[in-house]
């Protein structure tokens, strides 16, 4: 099987996507240009499990540019936008094994379909790909130059694997790169979990109070949004430095207890799990509305809310489920999936720039290091090269060190 995808007569829209997100990835285009010029990843095998989306498809065209052979399939079953996946297959010549909906069995399947290419190198969003590797397919280690790893979630796996000894390859931790973290996850997620949150429900968020669950880049980005569309945020915390910058930065700071009883909207963005559960619905007012912008579907406890509710009307509009529980309404969207991808179009594809041009020089790092089974961090240069690119595609120029502050940065001997 070289591609499992819902309708190949979906190429043109596809490809009018992936043009449109091209145009806001100035930095992924210098890297491709640079890739089919250089060549890093020729005799390489790519497999990737990431989102489905145009910013994706354009970050595989760049490393198929690059002279990698590249499968992919889907970080998430729900996510897919199928017209991209066509047009990956159809114009590029990509395999793609992902169908926006496919059940269980499918996910799986298709994540064994990019682990048969035998690839060297893996992208992972999550870590699924990695997991599966190291469960089922230990033989395929020794081949592995090294993976890289997009989400914050993958990154908290790999490093639990890393201290148990059970990871058995290297991999960047690329959501750990400031030019990461701090745009993709700030600033897209605040941005693409609004987005998600109004499409699907086309609330007003002026005056509301909205319950922002976690204060990781996430969760800023999202306060800070919230906030600045009017509402009156409250952040719940379990980290105390994270809680007090909260409380600094103007947020009420409380325990989810006491937000449940005041929220109208809740948003969880933690990448832990049942961290808004029945206990806190119950406290809930009527007519509340509950998201999660965390990867997995594990941080709103739904499966207690639905055997705890009197009633549950699905699809009361697209992505929204309504759940009666002691006579009150309470509005899930998007199953506790992530609401951004699910309702929106997830991050936009100016972050996306930072993120996935980030992603295709550190690949080519592991592809050409060879590197210990550890969890890295990505190489300082790499940042710099990007946050550049960037800046100069946004007409911004910086100063530079003149040699005399260079010499006085560098000298410890001048005080007071
Ligand atoms: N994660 C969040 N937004 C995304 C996007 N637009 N493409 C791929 N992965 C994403």
């Amino acid at each position: 099987m070289k591609n499992d995808i819902k309708d190949i007569s979906l190429a043109e829209t596809g490809a009018q996507r992936i043009a449109w997100a091209a145009q806001d990835m100035p930095v992924l285009r210098t890297v491709r240009e640079q890739f089919i010029k250089d060549q890093p990843l020729k005799g390489h095998r790519l497999a990737a499990c990431l989102h489905v989306t145009a910013e994706t498809a354009n970050l595989m065209i760049a490393l198929k540019a690059g002279g990698a052979e590249v499968a992919l399939c889907a970080s998430n079953p729900l996510y897919t936008q199928d017209d991209v996946a066509a047009s990956l297959v159809k114009d590029h010549g990509i395999s793609v094994f992902a169908i926006k909906g496919e059940d269980h069995d499918t996910f799986f399947k298709h994540l064994e379909a990019v682990i048969a290419t035998k690839p060297d190198l893996t992208m992972d969003d999550g870590a699924d790909l990695v997991s599966t590797i190291h469960a089922k397919h230990p033989d395929l280690l020794a081949n592995l130059n090294g993976g890289t790893e997009e989400t914050t979630t993958g990154v908290i796996r790999l490093r639990a694997m890393a201290k148990d000894g059970a990871l058995k390859m290297p991999v960047v931790a690329v959501n750990d790169a400031k030019t990461k973290n701090m745009f993709d996850n700030r600033y897209g997620t605040g941005q693409s979990t609004l987005d998600g949150i109004i499409r699907a429900t086309d609330v007003l968020l002026a005056g509301k109070t909205f319950v922002v669950a976690g204060y990781g880049w996430c969760g800023k980005g999202l306060a800070m949004r919230a906030r600045g569309m009017g509402a009156n945020v409250i952040v719940t915390e379990i980290d105390a430095v994270k809680a007090l910058e909260a409380a600094m930065d103007g947020f009420r700071v409380m325990q989810m207890t006491d937000a449940a009883a005041i929220g109208d909207i809740f948003c969880t963005v933690t990448g832990d799990t049942n961290v808004i559960t029945v206990e806190h619905f119950k406290k809930m007012r009527d007519g509340a509305m509950v998201a999660n912008s965390g990867h997995f579907d594990v941080e709103v406890d739904i499966k207690g809310l639905a055997s705890s509710a009197s009633s549950v009307r699905k699809g009361v509009r697209n992505f929204v489920d309504e759940y009666t529980l002691d006579g009150k309404r309470i509005y899930v969207l998007a199953e506790g999936r992530l609401v951004n991808l699910a309702a929106a179009d997830g991050h936009p594809a100016s972050v996306m720039d930072m993120s996935f041009s980030t992603q295709g020089l550190a690949c080519v790092w592991m592809a050409q290091n060879d590197l210990a089974p550890e969890v890295y961090d990505v190489p300082g240069e790499t940042e710099d090269t990007v946050a550049m690119l960037k800046l100069a595609s946004m007409n911004i120029t910086i100063d530079t060190l003149t040699p005399a502050q260079q010499k006085y940065l560098s000298s410890w001997q001048e005080g007071t």
